[in-house]
């Protein structure tokens, strides 16, 4: 078992990462509670409803149905369900547990962000990207036709509980995309991290339990620190960002439907990496471990049809852009990533350029 504090002005909380840690969940209740509201998907509830409903043991939960899908996260599906809350007798003193991958873990923070203003909200992460990064430290939302993440709100849980065993019902391509959260993890700040992906891959795809528990575990504990140093993500938090510049225009583009959150970052690193290179900042050693690293745990959705003027375009809208100067986050050694708001227009159209080129047909 590991326990991470995250300390923030909102609250200090733990993510605890535990094979079985869901039958512990009512220990995270707080005292006085009134109703609890499951939000989760048709499947994922099939799967692990028994368990949170066992849990929960007498209380009575209610499940709140998201269709699923990262072109589903509107701010439209979360008017449905807070007026389903409201028909079910939900008050100030309801909470919310959320079950399920990072769309799920997003909506429902944000859910719970804004209704009555605000009630509290227990994560319960069911795919590996929520476990590592989404459904920690806090941040919640939903898209935009034209972005990413661009309506939320920064509302703490009261617990992250992570089960690295609920992993084995994921599909192939979903874990995959969790990983490439990982390699982010390792590339930003912790090389041992970095090289067990590089070093014991067939390990990492084969889950065995002793990889996958320490991967999510360091991963978990450099979110939580960075977390905790700075929640609003006015400075460090930006780290958690490599590779999501690039990436999150890519989505956009592509209507959220041909790539999955980590296969969109996965190529956003790859971009933010060659940047690096181009500009000096980056061995080309380096270079080369974090492209293969990366080319280990593909493939992911192929580029084609899009182009780079029009990513740039998104570029430009993204939430990190800020009075027309956007954030770079990129690396200088594996395990040490620096923010940069004056890469020339030239070098990233280049990176963005031969990037496409890699993953295109
Ligand atoms: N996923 C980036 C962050 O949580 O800041």
């Amino acid at each position: 078992m590991a326990e991470y504090k995250i300390t923030t002005p909102q609250r200090t909380y733990s993510a605890v990462v535990e094979r079985g840690v869901v039958k512990r969940l009512a220990e995270f209740l707080p005292p006085g509670v009134g109703r609890i509201f499951a939000v989760s998907t048709r499947d994922v509830w099939k799967l692990y409803g028994c368990q949170v409903q066992q849990a929960l043991g007498d209380r009575c939960c209610e499940v709140l149905y998201f269709v699923g899908g990262e072109d589903n996260k509107r701010l439209s599906h979360i008017e449905q369900m807070a007026d389903q809350m409201v028909e079910r007798g939900a008050d100030r003193s309801s909470l919310i547990v959320a079950v399920g991958g990072g769309i799920v873990t997003d909506m429902a923070g944000f859910l719970a962000a804004i209704f009555m203003r605000g009630i509290p909200v227990i994560q319960v992460p069911t795919t590996l990207l929520a476990q590592v990064d989404a459904a920690v430290g806090g941040k919640t939302g939903v898209n935009l036709v034209s972005g990413k993440n661009l309506i939320g709100s920064f509302h703490q849980p009261l617990a992250v509980l992570i089960d690295p065993s609920v992993l084995h019902s994921l599909p192939d391509r979903e874990y995959r995309a969790g990983l490439y959260e990982i390699i982010k993890a390792g590339v930003i700040r912790s090389e041992p991290l970095f090289r067990l992906l590089s070093d014991r891959r067939d390990e990492v795809l084969n889950q065995s339990p002793e990889v996958v528990d320490r991967m999510i575990a360091e991963s978990v504990r450099i979110k939580a620190e960075v977390v905790s140093a700075d929640e609003r993500e006015s400075d460090l938090r930006r780290i958690l960002n490599f590779g999501h510049t690039f990436g999150h225009a890519l989505e956009a583009e592509t209507h959220y439907t041909r790539f999955l959150h980590g296969e969109a970052i996965s190529w956003g690193m790859r971009a933010a990496t060659r940047l690096a290179e181009k500009l000096e900042m980056l061995p080309p050693d380096d270079s080369e471990a974090i492209m293969h690293v990366l080319d280990a745990y593909g493939p992911i959705p192929k580029c084609d049809g899009i182009s780079r003027v029009d990513l740039q375009v998104r570029l430009m809208r993204d939430k990190k852009t800020v009075q027309n100067r956007i954030h770079f986050v990129l690396p200088v050694r594996i395990g040490e990533v620096v923010v940069r708001s004056d890469v020339p227009i030239a070098a990233a159209q280049n990176a963005i350029e031969h990037s496409l080129a890699d993953c295109r047909n």
